[in-house]
């Protein structure tokens, strides 16, 4: 019974950001669990890393290039994974990103950094998760929504994060929102928190001794995190073994927010 309800065997996994660091690594997990893999990325050559992960476990993995800030990229993308494999039942999404680039006094926040941050982190959550969902309706047998928002969703940072902050807490708010809407549906929405994730988007600032020791300091496991640590709660679910689970954000950070 366990092993029949982390079985990802005959499930169309959608997977907005699965040419990135964290993406990639959740694709071959979830591959690796039984599904059928369709990455969405903003170029091809990001998702060869991912397409070469999934090959190796004997499965071919769709790639469709979309930017997925824009609503026609969105239904586009959807459209095609259908036509491809005949239905979607997960998405994950995993593009966002973008704090440590754009850092600015709360005060002092400028409205086109905003709005980029807006975009790259929830419009593109919004846009794709509509479009799934819409699909997953009209299938009319349920399906796992699975997002990614952060630590920084839930916590401040003495930092120029305002924007992250405030696009990741309305990832958590949405999670809820969605699970409450489509609970009618049997689509269960669910959310992953992490803190630092050892990934090349965020490796300038791991490269900095000082910042990383700083880092460490606070989080009780002693290391950050590596995407391998976020399979298993995305397993979870995206799987059946979350029937009874949704509107959840489960942090993922060593301990860190316990701290606090
Ligand atoms: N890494 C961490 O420490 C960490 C910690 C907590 C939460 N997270 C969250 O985890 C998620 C994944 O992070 P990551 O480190 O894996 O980031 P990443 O490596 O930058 O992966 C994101 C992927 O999404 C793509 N993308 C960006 N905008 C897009 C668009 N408009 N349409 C289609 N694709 C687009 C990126 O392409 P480009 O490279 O071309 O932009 C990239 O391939 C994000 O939501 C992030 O906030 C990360």
């Amino acid at each position: 019974m366990i092993k029949e309800m982390f079985n990802l065997e005959g499930k169309i996994a959608m997977i907005p950001g699965g040419g990135g660091g964290i993406g990639s690594q959740l694709a071959a997990g979830l591959c690796e669990a039984g599904a059928e893999i369709a990455i969405v990325d903003r170029s091809g050559s990001a998702m060869t890393k991912t397409c070469s992960l999934v090959q190796e476990q004997g499965k071919q993995a769709l790639s469709i290039t979309a930017d997925l800030t824009q609503k026609e990229d969105a239904d586009r993308a959807v459209a095609e994974v259908v036509d491809h494999f005949g239905r979607i039942d997960i998405i994950l999404n995993a593009i966002g990103g973008g704090a440590g680039k754009v850092l600015f006094e709360a005060q002092e926040y400028p409205e086109q950094e905003w709005d980029w941050i807006m975009d790259l982190n929830l419009t593109t959550t919004l846009l794709a998760t509509q479009a799934a969902v819409r699909q997953m309706v009209q299938q009319g047998d349920g399906g796992r929504v699975v997002n990614i928002s952060s630590v920084r969703g839930l916590l401040g940072i003495n930092a120029g994060y305002s924007a992250y902050v405030a696009a990741k807490g309305a990832i958590n708010s949405l999670t809820r929102q969605w699970a409450t809407e489509w609970a009618k549906y049997g689509i269960n929405v669910n959310a992953i928190s992490p803190t630092f994730v050892d990934t090349p988007q965020v490796a300038m600032l791991l490269d900095d001794a000082e910042f990383k020791a700083k880092l460490l300091a606070r989080v009780p496991l002693g290391r950050v995190g590596q995407p391998e640590d976020l399979l298993g709660a995305v397993l979870l679910f995206a799987s059946d073994a979350c029937g009874f689970i949704t509107g959840q954000i489960l942090t993922i950070d060593g301990g860190l927010t316990a701290t606090q």
